[in-house]
């Protein structure tokens, strides 16, 4: 038994069954910050800190993969001066987890449309996930100028590419394919999503991919997530019934 084992029993985990890759969809900064009249960035601050805890948390119990959708395509239509706060504080997080990513085993990678994003917070991702592409602890997943239908528009226009150019027969295209050509290729799809902020819609997040997810929706805004509630959503998962369309 290892030390991940441990603390998922000593949480009231059953370690053999927990997720393997949990997503989240991370909502409530703004809503959290107005309700202490703070300015909205207070609120993707604090929500930060709650990053740390759903990273660490995720990898002491022993989870594989944690995808967390921090900034949408939609979220470029923000004010300027939000879209510019979340970019510093996504730099300030990569600087101030490296060490920890490192120490940790933890591997990072990121999905989505990464050449939008500002060169320097290109930077030092790329260096991050160059000096932890060998770690085989938790994989951290960070969607960034994420959409869903825009990674399935890029995946179609790569199989008709393809197949223009007679690589590839449309015919043989099937589930395993689509799977391959999406920014999640190497990575199972999520057993487990959680939405924070109580909105009952899933904005663009992992399509294809969420197909038999178990949902878990709570009133919770992220800066209020915590250890404890984590564990919480994980036991309810482990108490459910995933039959996949099976009886
Ligand atoms: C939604 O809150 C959250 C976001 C748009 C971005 C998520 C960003 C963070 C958690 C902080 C930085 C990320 C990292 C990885 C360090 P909202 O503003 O839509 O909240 P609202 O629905 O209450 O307005």
């Amino acid at each position: 038994m290892n030390s991940n084992d441990d603390s998922a029993i000593a949480a009231g985990l059953d370690p053999t069954r927990l997720p393997y890759h949990v997503a989240i969809i991370m909502d409530g900064n703004g809503r959290w910050a107005k309700k202490r009249m703070l300015n909205r960035v207070r609120g993707h601050e604090k929500g930060a800190e709650a990053v740390r805890i759903a990273v660490r948390t995720s990898r002491e119990l022993g989870i594989a993969a944690l995808t967390l959708y921090a900034f949408s395509t939609e979220n470029w239509q923000r004010p300027k001066t939000e879209i510019n706060a979340l970019m510093t504080l996504l730099k300030r997080f990569l600087k101030s987890e490296k060490k920890e990513m490192l120490e940790h085993n933890i591997r990072l990678n990121a999905i989505g449309e990464i050449e939008r994003l500002p060169g320097s917070v290109r930077e030092i991702l790329q260096e991050i996930m160059q000096v932890t592409k060998n770690n085989s602890g938790l994989l951290l997943n960070l969607a960034l100028s994420y959409g869903g239908r825009s990674e399935i528009v890029r995946m179609v226009q790569q199989l008709s590419e393809s197949a223009a150019a007679g690589k590839i027969r449309p015919e043989s295209i099937d589930e395993e394919t689509v799977s391959a050509h999406l920014y999640t290729r190497d990575i199972p799809d999520p057993d487990l999503l959680i939405r924070t902020g109580g909105e009952m819609r899933i904005s663009n997040f992992l399509l294809w991919q969420i197909a038999y997810a178990e949902l878990h929706i709570t009133n919770t805004l992220w800066p209020d997530f915590n250890r404890a509630e984590y564990v919480k959503i994980l036991k309810d998962y482990q108490g459910r019934d995933r039959r996949f369309g099976k009886v």
